[in-house]
């Protein structure tokens, strides 16, 4: 057993004594719920995508949520997405009243395998749900090429994807009807909870605004809909204005830290690292790294290793369709999605992760290796 030299978390939000500032601004102010620093958010967001419209909300959940809803996914309809992704991605069909269709991955991207989408699309099927797992693009090419065949609406699950490129555009932009941001603690960008739908469509923005704010638009009009309360706080918004000043600077940091895993664990024969393609960069929100079957070590017994060692590395995604809560998908076999669930290692990938704290990660994670 290796004696820890350090404790290194899977992840660290990076937020320092300008988040704490403008919390305090906001504070004085006497407004801390939803106002202008929302206002201010929404559009430094839209502009740093390239988007026309940026509406902030409570969650990634309920960005997803009020997207499917707004693109009017409903009762009797169902929806292809990935099953290798956060349960939140199938949840939030569900509770639009609609089922979800889980679909395979392709293994070298994560994302959904495009070969299997007429497999899978039913005669009910309204959308595509498409995840860009982990920060790398799916492959929006061919999903919108099918779904415009197929008479769909694509949706993205960006919650990962904030700064990540696809054929020079960010992730955002969008390059569907909407993306839907996350700003969990584990994203690059982080108010603590909060999420965020970009879309060009005037229309489909407006019925997001409303459904966020109890289905009313304007005082005089009363309220139109049946809605929630969605909304970011003014408090959410001022950490995240000052993190979105710093995500250039995060985000190549991240992008150097990955190159140092990869230059490390590329050559290993019982190692897969994370595939990187010319028009779709990922922001690598996390490092999944795959080891392959083998007769030394397995998978478990590694990170078992590596969490005795002080390194918080992490199993793959757990897939939806194996949770309780989905018990009736568990007789698919989506053997892509249960390969990567079962093979990958995801190493602690964050700003402040120092080099000599990476190169203790890469030196217990060969000498486990090479122990077995
Ligand atoms: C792919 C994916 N979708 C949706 C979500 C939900 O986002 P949130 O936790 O902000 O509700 C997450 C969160 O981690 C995610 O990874």
């Amino acid at each position: 057993m290796i004696t820890p030299k350090y404790k290194i978390p899977i992840t660290k939000p990076d937020l320092g004594e300008d988040e704490v500032l403008a919390v305090t601004n906001v504070i004085r102010s006497g407004w801390i719920m939803q106002g202008n620093c929302v206002s201010e958010f929404e559009q430094a967001f839209a502009k740093y995508v390239g988007a026309k419209m940026a509406i902030a909300v409570s969650s990634g959940t309920a960005a997803l949520h009020l997207a499917l809803l707004a693109a009017g996914v409903g009762q009797g309809r169902s929806v292809i997405c990935p099953s290798y992704s956060f349960i939140a991605t199938a949840n939030v069909i569900r509770l639009c009243g609609a089922e979800p269709i889980f679909v395979d991955i392709d293994p070298e991207t994560y994302n959904i395998d495009t070969k299997l989408l007429a497999n899978v699309c039913q005669s009910n099927t309204c959308a595509i749900l498409a995840v860009h797992q982990v920060g790398l693009p799916a492959n929006l090419e061919e999903i919108k090429s099918f779904a415009s065949k197929n008479n769909l609406v694509v949706i993205e699950d960006a919650a990962c994807a904030i700064g990540s490129e696809y054929y020079q555009e960010k992730i955002g932009k969008p390059h569907s009807l909407a993306a839907c941001f996350s700003f969990h603690p584990r994203k690059l960008l982080t108010t603590g909870d909060g999420g965020m739908v970009t879309t060009n469509d005037l229309e489909f923005a407006a019925q997001v605004r409303r459904l966020r704010q109890h289905g009313i638009d304007n005082p005089k009009d009363g309220y139109q809909i049946v809605g929630f309360n969605y909304r970011l706080t003014d408090l959410q918004a001022a950490i995240g204005l000052e993190q979105i000043k710093k995500l250039p600077q995060f985000l190549s940091h991240r992008r150097q830290q990955a190159a140092r895993y990869n230059q490390a664990f590329s050559s290993h024969q019982l190692l897969s690292t994370p595939k990187e393609f010319p028009n779709m960069l990922s922001n690598f929100q996390s490092y999944q790294l795959r080891l392959l079957p083998n007769d030394n070590i397995t998978r478990d017994d590694l990170l078992k290793g590596l969490i005795e060692a002080g390194i918080s590395a992490q199993p793959g995604i757990q897939p939806i369709h194996k949770q309780p809560v989905y018990q009736e998908f568990n007789q698919l076999s989506l053997i892509e999605t249960e390969k990567a669930a079962q093979q990958v290692i995801m190493l602690p990938l964050y700003y402040s992760l120092s080099e000599d704290e990476q190169d203790y990660i890469i030196e217990t994670f060969f000498s486990l290796i090479s122990e077995s």
